[in-house]
């Protein structure tokens, strides 16, 4: 029923959604099940570790087994397990790895471990749309601001790297400072929208010619304007700080990822990541860049194993596979070649 050479189960469990997988040939999805456990997380305001990891390995085996049976295929008719091993949460790894092992071990497949930063721009693989290479990526997440150029299938080199904070983590921070709750990127962007530009123009680290990120300063002035705001004559809304605070991170995102692109002659631009779900960015890097800039759908920027899937079935394409003493590795990067 499949063509046999082209079907990877993915899983990843690497921070707090369970999900599995099945993808053809790197680009089209059979199934992606997402199993959040956001709601749990909501109540301690952030991702508590001990409570992922079992959380996962309760959604485990009834995720893929939901994944198996949407994509209508059964374990006989995969090529290839792969599994985020890092980075992320030890243990919530650890749960993933494990089940992906089973699978490998038990039907004798191979077994591709995953690295979960690259694997977000895998996730522009599976929009249908043509890529082109030498391309600039900027993977902007919880954990990452990257900023990564290829020039073919499963090579990355790494320009510029955040200092400090990943872009996502600020979002989480600065939603925690005006009490927005968690994950703050979202509520942030919505919140923005009723915010008036200018009323708050916060510090940019343009960090001179380096490629590189830091964001550690703009969060602490937005923890000053926060606290000093009782002192302001004029008023001054959370939307106003939610704007000004998001239009400095697009901004140096944005700017640094056009000028990367322009230096290197790129074919085209890919955002990804979960802050690449925020349509400022999409709009002010399409708007900076010009042309051919792509970024995937909502559901495919955030953490699903269809990008691990995907960007496993290129690197089986290439012979790369891991042992089944595969470990996790909480704290990989981007394999800088
Ligand atoms: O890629 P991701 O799902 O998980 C990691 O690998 O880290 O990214 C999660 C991050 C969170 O920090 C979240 O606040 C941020 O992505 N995020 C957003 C938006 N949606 C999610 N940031 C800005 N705007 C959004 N719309
Ligand atoms: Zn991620």
């Amino acid at each position: 029923m499949f063509d046999n050479d082209s079907l990877v189960l993915g899983i990843e469990t690497s921070c707090d959604e369970t999900s599995v997988a099945v993808v053809a040939g790197g680009r089209q999805i059979l199934s992606n099940v997402v199993a959040s456990q956001i709601e749990i997380h909501q109540r301690f305001g952030g991702v508590v570790p001990e409570v992922a990891s079992r959380q996962h390995i309760l959604a485990m085996t009834p995720t893929i087994r939901r994944a198996l049976a949407d994509a209508g295929a059964g374990l006989e008719d995969l090529s290839g397990v792969a599994v985020t091993y890092g980075p992320g949460l030890a243990g919530a790894l650890l749960v993933g790895v494990n089940a992906a092992k089973a699978i490998a071990f038990g039907q004798d497949l191979p077994l591709i471990g995953v690295n979960h930063i690259e694997a977000h721009i895998y996730a522009n693989w599976l929009t249908g749309q043509e890529i082109r290479f030498p391309l600039m990526c900027l993977i902007v997440s919880g954990s990452h601001s990257d900023l990564v150029l290829m020039e073919e299938n499963c090579r990355f080199r790494l320009l510029g790297k955040t200092r400090d904070d990943a872009a996502g983590e600020a979002f989480d921070k600065i939603a925690r400072m005006l009490d927005l709750g968690y994950p703050g990127g979202p509520v942030i962007e919505k919140l923005a929208r009723q915010g008036r530009s200018g009323k708050v123009v916060f510090p940019r680290a343009w960090m001179g010619k380096s490629y590189d990120f830091s964001f550690s300063g703009l969060k602490t002035a937005v923890l000053r304007f926060i606290e000093q705001m009782n002192d302001q004559s004029e008023e001054v809304t959370r939307a106003d700080i939610a704007l000004g605070f998001q239009e400095a991170v697009v901004d140096v995102l944005a700017t640094k990822t056009a000028r990367a692109a322009k230096e290197y002659g790129v074919e085209q631009v890919l955002l990804a990541g979960g802050v690449a779900a925020n349509l400022a960015l999409r709009e002010r890097v399409s708007a900076d860049v010009g042309k051919n800039v792509l970024y995937p759908p909502l559901r495919l920027c955030t953490d699903n194993a269809a990008m691990i899937a995907g960007f496993g079935f290129f690197q089986l394409q290439r012979g790369l596979r891991s042992n089944l003493d595969l470990d996790v590795a909480p704290g990989l990067r981007i394999n800088d070649e």
